[in-house]
């Protein structure tokens, strides 16, 4: 297969002026994406999709020093074709995804018409997605894949009760609680959007909880014991309380932050409970592991919801109103950009 690779491509730039961040889309030259001394043996793809992630709303708002140089084309997943490889392991034609690795962050990102990456990034599209399911998917799904494969990891059993799911209208929540479901968990989605128990049940969620009925300030060192496991989206007092909720050996996964960063608490949940709190990186999984988790995604984890209640498809141009809407919280499943 041969794909025509022209001179410029559209992509969405994120620069920095008097302290001030800007994004526009803008034609950038094609051999200007990605480059680096890292890419002796990159490899250029047609970007089919690529979707939009809180770090890509942080990225491009400045709502958070996501970006470790300026200009940088922001988006931290892509999928698509490879145009032209120099790396033996891929061939033109082939179809993969990239997330993560810096992409969006300290390298050209997904959002533009094509990605130049190293070979060691790349993901083959796992058999049982297509390139638009992977982005619909994108890195809020393998977050919650990830922190599925962790929880499994780490004592989650169906048998054992709940799994709490917090932020969970947002693109994590939504595909936590459709995989989890899927699987056949039980799930308890918690979320501060009083309309959403339509939404949230139709995923495959037990029950719905509004977060704002939950006394989560209450000093109390250790909560009733009630969930078998939780991914969080919100950090400080959710997570507080959730770890604080959690049955004995069971495990907690720490995803997000779109509450607040900081975390205080107490340690008896662990020390008396033996309660596990787990770590996902997107940015940083090692690459066995990111296979067997898109595997994991592709196979028995697979979302069953990835129809228009969840998923919205937008181009470059209309990504504005994403990232207000993502800012105010207002967000309700998945954002797909297609190209
Ligand atoms: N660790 C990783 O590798 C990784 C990967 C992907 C994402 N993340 C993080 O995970 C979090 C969720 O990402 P996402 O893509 O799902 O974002 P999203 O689509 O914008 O969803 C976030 C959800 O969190 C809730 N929320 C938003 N702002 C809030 C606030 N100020 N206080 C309380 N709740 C708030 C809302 O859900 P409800 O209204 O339903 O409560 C919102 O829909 C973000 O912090 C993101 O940075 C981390």
């Amino acid at each position: 297969m041969s794909i025509t690779i022209p001179k410029s491509a559209r992509a969405l730039l994120v620069s920095e002026a008097d302290g001030k961040i800007r994004s526009e889309v803008v034609d950038r030259a094609v051999a200007e994406i990605g480059g680096g001394p890292e890419l002796e043996n990159g490899v250029v793809i047609k970007t089919a999709f690529s979707s939009i992630n809180y770090k890509d709303m942080l990225a491009a708002t400045g709502g958070g020093k996501i970006m470790a140089r300026f200009p940088t084309i922001a988006g931290i997943d892509g999928a698509g074709v490879v145009a032209e490889s120099n790396d033996s392991r891929f061939k033109p034609g082939d179809e993969v995804l990239v997330n993560g690795c810096g992409l969006g962050e300290r390298h050209d990102g997904g959002l533009a018409e094509f990605m130049r990456v190293p070979g060691d990034w790349i993901v083959p599209l796992p058999e049982g997605l297509s390139l638009q399911q992977s982005m619909a998917i994108g890195t809020a799904g393998f977050s919650a894949g990830l922190a599925i494969t962790r929880m499994l990891e780490n004592g989650l059993e169906k048998d054992n009760g709940p799994v709490a799911v917090t932020g969970a209208t947002g693109g994590v929540g939504s595909l936590a609680i459709d995989m989890l479901a899927s699987m056949g968990f039980e799930v308890h989605a918690i979320t501060s959007k009083q309309d959403s128990a339509g939404y949230l049940k139709g995923l495959g969620a037990s029950e719905v909880i509004i977060r704002s009925s939950i006394d989560m300030q209450g000093g109390s060192p250790l909560e009733k014991a009630r969930f078998a496991g939780a991914i969080d989206n919100l950090g400080g007092q959710t997570l507080s309380w959730l770890i604080r909720s959690a049955k004995p050996f069971c495990p907690v996964a720490s995803i997000g932050l779109a509450a607040t960063p900081k975390l205080d608490t107490f340690v008896f949940p662990f020390i008396l409970r033996g309660v596990s709190l787990l770590g996902v990186s997107s940015t940083n999984c090692p690459m066995p592991l990111r296979q067997k988790t898109w595997n994991n995604i592709a196979g028995d984890y697979k979302p069953t919801h990835l129809g228009k209640s969840m998923v919205r498809t937008v181009t470059l141009d209309q990504l504005d109103a994403v990232f207000s809407a993502m800012q105010k919280g207002r967000i309700v499943g998945r954002t797909v950009v297609k190209f």
